[in-house]
């Protein structure tokens, strides 16, 4: 994996850019807490950017479950009796100690999962971004290299929040790198273990145009193309970070895989997953054309 996120992209993704996984982290917690995916899922009320640079903002949509539903075993009120039994069933929830967050990023999801109690590794390829992590979330392993690459900790759950498993270069097999990250994922995690990540989903509306933020410090504009036939977006993205009196420019290129969810479902239940999918993280409404994915290894 080319280098992304280099050390002005990294300080503003980290500035501007991690209300997602902090509004998203709560969802999360619960069902690692409970690791269960479905039971009783909160209505969407919120809606917040949901990546930096995000495409095409919109207004709220309402939460989906997809069809493709498998899971809805293990509910809220489930007595000890009730658990145990279950967790003697195939694929029955396990207790969550370790989370693996792929692609941590700045570490703002790392810090809510130990705030919470969970032991976390995060892994990442930008090295700027995980020296940001290291000291937001010091109590977190840290892994630097890319998610296609690094061998994954023993663990209970793996979380990939803001597209971060489809990130590639150009001309690279976008899709076999992912296959190769879910079946060293359903290698890892033990029968009952949680998945749980988001993509961008082929489709309306379009995702092309130009957006930019900025802060006291800092601006970023972004200018996204997108490919449906080659399942294929792109974000041109320049920089502008203060640096004593002036501002200096920076400019990166990411291009990330775009999914057909129901092709994606049955993949991995072809590689032993439950799935279940929705376009929010309980109370934080996923932008347009994305979708999370709440897998769990059965
Ligand atoms: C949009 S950011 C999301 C960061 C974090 N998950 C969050 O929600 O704040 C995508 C992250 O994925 C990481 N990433 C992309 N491709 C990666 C790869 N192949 N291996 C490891 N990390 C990767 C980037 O460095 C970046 O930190």
């Amino acid at each position: 994996m080319g280098s992304i996120y280099g050390e002005d992209l990294a300080y503003i993704q980290a500035a501007g850019f991690g209300k997602m996984a902090r509004g998203a982290a709560p969802e999360i917690v619960r069902r690692l807490s409970r690791n269960l995916s479905g039971t009783t899922e909160p209505v969407a009320t919120e809606h917040f950017e949901v990546s930096p640079f995000s495409e095409g903002r919109s207004g709220p949509v309402p939460l989906s479950v997809n069809p493709r539903t498998t899971e809805r075993r293990g509910g809220v009120n489930e007595s000890a009796d009730d658990a145990a039994a279950s967790c003697a069933r195939k694929g029955a929830p396990i207790p969550t100690r370790r989370v693996v967050d792929v692609g941590c990023g700045a570490g703002p999801l790392a810090a809510e999962l130990l705030a919470a109690g969970f032991e976390v590794t995060g892994i990442d390829s930008s090295a700027d971004l995980l020296a940001i992590a290291r000291s937001a979330a010091p109590p977190a392993d840290y892994i630097f290299g890319s998610l296609y690459e690094v061998e994954l900790p023993a663990c209970e759950a793996i979380v990939a929040l803001g597209e971060a498993l489809t990130y590639h270069d150009e001309g690279a097999d976008a899709d076999a790198l992912v296959e190769r990250f879910f079946r060293k994922a359903a290698a890892v995690l033990p029968e009952g273990g949680m998945m749980i990540f988001d993509v961008i989903e082929i489709g309306e509306p379009s995702l092309r145009g130009r957006n930019w933020s900025s802060g006291d410090d800092w601006a970023v504009m972004a200018e996204i193309m997108e490919d449906q036939d080659a399942r294929a977006l792109m974000r041109r993205i320049e920089t502008f970070r203060k640096a004593g009196e002036l501002y200096r420019r920076g400019s990166e290129t990411h291009r990330v895989r775009l999914f057909d969810s129901a092709a994606l479902v049955e993949r991995l239940e072809t590689l032993g997953f439950a799935v279940e999918t929705g376009r929010a993280y309980g109370a934080w409404q996923l932008g347009p054309r994305r979708r999370a994915f709440f897998c769990r290894r059965v």
